[in-house]
């Protein structure tokens, strides 16, 4: 399969070397590693239209070669095909992403292919339709599966004779289990999602057998075929989707907590050579974690980002001041430029070590993008009093700047995490003021500026940082401070 991808993407760029693609508007497609010098545009109509002549030929070879049904299907392939244009358009991590689009698609297509197969060989209660909706929930989002199970249970529906039953007990199966599949944790949680699935395809067909709709014979074996859904459901997660989550470089929160576990061999080499910077990582990843959970996006991965952002590091671990031991400093016999050069170099080298271990691109993105392009000012400082006229951009990181809200929050967190660990005398009032100055200065600078995060967010942000920062340093803030601050306040 992986083959045959970049053999296809090795065509398709060379095809956008001859085509001046500038000014194309489509999705960006990744960069791989030895393949994509160049990002090529594929607009989601290509994509989505080539889906829907497949999704048009496969419903309509079930359904027989006649003018009327052609017309039929057609009309409905179209319908389906807004329906998907209009949902990907929406959401812009989706359109923004070649391999998501091809997913949304590739889904759709196997969901049916897989529902003509059981339909054929087994039964179409045993069509474990519950398994796509999973997979669209966790490597697409819930409301893409919504619309699977609508479309697949429909589909079902009308291809095994215009028949409600199907239709009704496929959509509840499916219905059923799209609010656990965003809680899944471990892959241990499908096999409860099979047995939901299960349960939900007996009790319908339960009701519709005492509703007098079949036969106790027809409703023995239903009974059976809905336990085989089950199962199918069970071994088409474990199996298909860690394959779809490895081709097309999707983050699931299962992934995430497997990244999350410190045993992980990035997170055991920071541990051993940069400690003071693995300690940062963990303080950073609480911060991160709550301010993900004020704005509503995701804390696992914003927990997870925090871990990893700063693993560059590892390759320097002594110039960076949480590692340092008092009085040795590696700068000091260092110009101010090389000092920058090292310190920013930690960006770039923690994203290839996150590229060279496999991490997903929205990790790799906070990595590249937590001190977006803000200025090394104690080097730049130190440069202008011997040279005023020095290039402000020497003492610069390279960026870019956060491009997310996950990649914005790891920027505030992380700064604010090194600001407040160096004060001697910390208080409250100290912690407050620390924090909004950090979001005012990254905010003048523009680091926010193509970062999709609105002014309310960036405020419940500062206020979780503040809050997380107060817990974490209570036990140092001294009394009097906390006596002190409940006069202002009062
Ligand atoms: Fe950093
Ligand atoms: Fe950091």
């Amino acid at each position: 399969m992986r083959p045959f991808k970049q053999w296809i993407r090795q065509i398709l760029i060379r095809a956008a070397r001859d085509l001046d693609s500038e000014k194309s508007h489509g999705p960006v497609m990744r960069n791989t590693k030895q393949f994509l010098t160049k990002e090529i545009k594929i607009p989601v109509i290509i994509t989505t239209s080539i889906a829907a002549v497949i999704v048009y030929f496969m419903i309509l070879l079930e359904l027989g070669l006649r003018y009327d049904t052609m017309i039929a299907v057609l009309m409905l392939t179209i319908a389906l095909l807004f329906v998907f244009i209009h949902e990907i358009r929406k959401e812009k991590s989706i359109s923004n992403d070649n391999d998501a689009i091809v997913l949304v698609c590739f889904i759709l297509i196997i969901g049916i292919l897989a529902m003509q197969i059981a339909q054929e060989y087994i039964s179409i209660f045993a069509f474990p339709i519950s398994a796509f909706v999973v997979m669209g929930v966790m490597l697409i989002n819930p409301r893409t599966a919504l619309i699977y199970a609508v479309i697949l249970s429909l589909l079902a529906g009308i291809l095994s004779n215009m028949n409600f039953i199907v239709f009704f007990v496929l959509f509840c199966s499916s219905i059923i289990v799209l609010h656990p599949a965003k809680n899944i944790r471990s892959r241990s949680d499908f096999v409860i999602i099979g047995l939901r699935s299960a349960a939900a395809n007996i009790l319908v067909i339960t009701v519709f057998y005492l509703l007098n709709a079949y036969h106790f014979n027809d409703y023995k074996f239903y009974f059976y075929y809905s336990l085989l859904n089950g199962v199918f459901t069970i071994v088409i997660l474990l199996v298909i989707m860690p394959i779809f989550e490895k081709i097309f470089s999707r983050t699931t929160s299962i992934k995430l907590i497997e990244l999350s576990d410190f045993n992980n061999p990035l997170l055991k080499d920071l541990m051993l050579e940069a400690p003071g910077t693995y300690h940062h990582s963990l303080m950073t990843a609480s911060i991160a974690e709550n301010a993900a959970i004020a704005i509503k996006e995701d804390s696992i991965l914003a927990r997870v980002c925090a871990y990893y952002h700063d693993i560059g590091k590892i390759k320097n671990p002594k110039y960076f001041i949480e590692n340092q031991s008092a009085g040795q400093n590696p700068h000091d016999p260092l110009t101010p430029a090389m000092s920058a050069l090292i310190l920013s170099s930690h960006v770039k080298d923690g994203a290839a070590l996150a590229k060279q271990y496999n991490l997903d691109d929205s990790i790799i993105d906070a990595i590249k993008q937590h001190h977006g392009t803000t200025l090394m000012s104690l080097f730049y400082r130190k440069a202008s009093e011997k040279n005023p006229d020095i290039d402000k951009e020497a003492f610069s990181y390279g960026g870019p700047a956060p491009r997310s809200k996950i990649s914005a929050i790891i920027m505030l967190a992380d700064s604010a995490e090194a600001a407040c660990r160096p004060i001697d005398d910390i208080s409250n009032v100290k912690i407050k003021d620390t924090v909004e100055n950090i979001f005012k200065h990254n905010f003048n600078e523009g680091q926010f500026e193509k970062c999709p995060i609105t002014m309310r967010e960036l405020h419940d942000v500062k206020e979780s940082i503040i809050n997380t920062l107060l817990g974490m340093y209570h036990a140092r803030i001294p009394y009097a401070d906390d006596e002190k601050d409940k006069n202002n306040n009062s």
